[in-house]
């Protein structure tokens, strides 16, 4: 299929390590006995929610640990669900590239498939055996996370978008943004030194696979955005693009939805929070009353999300106005950034400045 032979490279890298994949992830995560838990985090120490906060300080060494892994536990459940929606879109796009005599590149869509399962499979056991250390179960876990229904919704456009559309275009190329967030968390857990050893190295091995499915969306969104002939599909597709990764990063953002916000709160209840504690926590922590600026983790992190987008829309073969009103849009949920060493508002500044690696 005319411009996506850069699956074929990307399917012989997957081949090279599909023998591995037990090993790599559920194989590996089974190794994980939380009795060795001790000090031992899961999530980088300043991606936790509410690091730093006046209830940050309130909680006890046992607390800030169990929030800390409850945040791994939380974040990896959502990644994991996640996963399995976009698995959903990966078969349909695999259905109908085969369909148009592409089998090749219809394999490869197929082979992320079962490279997800894989990492699917070895969160949920981690995160099993963490919640099963606190006395905690899946649902309760569920039950505090009610933006995990979110997941459907973005399969359920998807896949009516698709029907109407007769392809799948807008989804591959919105995806890019789902693995951009991704990446800035594992990218961060890398240089973490008291991160529990099993957990570090499954999520260096997903690093690995990520950077590749990254690779994939962000080729095969520009290809799709080419292939959308109709100016006007095309104008929407970008500004779609430029609101769903405006609404995503994690930890705390000023678009975040009910639904995330439930999320956050019932997690501080888990620790042992009350929830009008916990409610008034969350407004503080989110409107920036106490911490105007992000731990430097997450700055950067903040950074890193912003970099890749901008870079990703400024090679979109679209007008110029177009990419600008994409960067605004995107940037007016990062005005935190604004005050980042003479950061000013223009999205291209905040490009410059990221791509220096500050
Ligand atoms: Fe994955
Ligand atoms: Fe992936």
């Amino acid at each position: 299929m005319e411009g996506f032979e850069f699956t074929q490279r990307l399917k012989e890298v997957s081949d090279r390590f599909v023998d591995q994949l037990g090993e790599h992830f559920y194989l590996l995560a089974d190794r994980f006995d939380p009795a060795t838990l001790r000090h031992h985090t899961l999530f980088p120490r300043e991606m936790t929610w509410y690091y730093g906060e006046p209830i940050w300080h309130r909680l006890s060494e046992e607390q800030k640990l169990m929030l800390n892994r409850l945040c791994f536990c939380q974040s990896y459940l959502s990644t994991g669900v996640a996963e399995v929606a976009v698995n959903i879109l990966n078969m349909e796009s695999a259905l109908y590239t085969i369909l148009r005599g592409a089998p090749e590149v219809a394999l490869y869509m197929a082979r992320e498939v079962v490279e997800e399962m894989a990492h699917v499979q070895a969160f949920l056991k981690v995160i099993e055996r963490v919640l099963d250390f606190y006395g905690l179960t899946l649902d309760d876990l569920r039950h505090a996370n009610p933006s995990l229904r979110l997941a459907k919704t973005y399969v359920n456009a998807h896949t009516l978008l698709g029907w109407l559309r007769g392809d799948l275009h807008y989804y591959y190329f919105t995806r890019f943004a789902l693995n951009v967030n991704q990446k800035t968390v594992e990218r961060s857990i890398i240089d973490e030194e008291d991160v529990h050893p099993v957990v570090q190295a499954l999520l260096k091995n997903h690093a690995t696979d990520e950077a590749r499915h990254m690779q994939m969306s962000r080729a095969t969104g520009i290809a799709a955005l080419r292939q959308m002939r109709h100016p006007l599909a095309r104008t929407l597709a970008c500004l779609g693009y430029a609101r769903f990764a405006a609404s995503i990063f994690i930890g705390r953002h000023n678009r975040d939805s009910r639904l995330t916000r439930e999320t956050r709160i019932r997690t501080l209840e888990l620790v042992g929070v009350d929830r009008e504690t916990a409610e008034r926590a969350y407004a503080e922590w989110k409107n920036r009353v106490n911490q105007p600026q992000d731990p430097p983790l997450v700055r950067m992190g903040r950074l890193y999300f912003l970099r890749c987008n901008f870079e990703y829309i400024d090679d979109l073969p679209v007008a110029p106005w177009l990419k600008r009103r994409m960067k605004r849009t995107i940037f007016s949920a990062y005005t935190d950034l604004q005050n980042v060493a003479g950061l000013q508002t223009a999205p291209e500044v905040a490009s410059q400045h990221a791509a220096r690696g500050h």
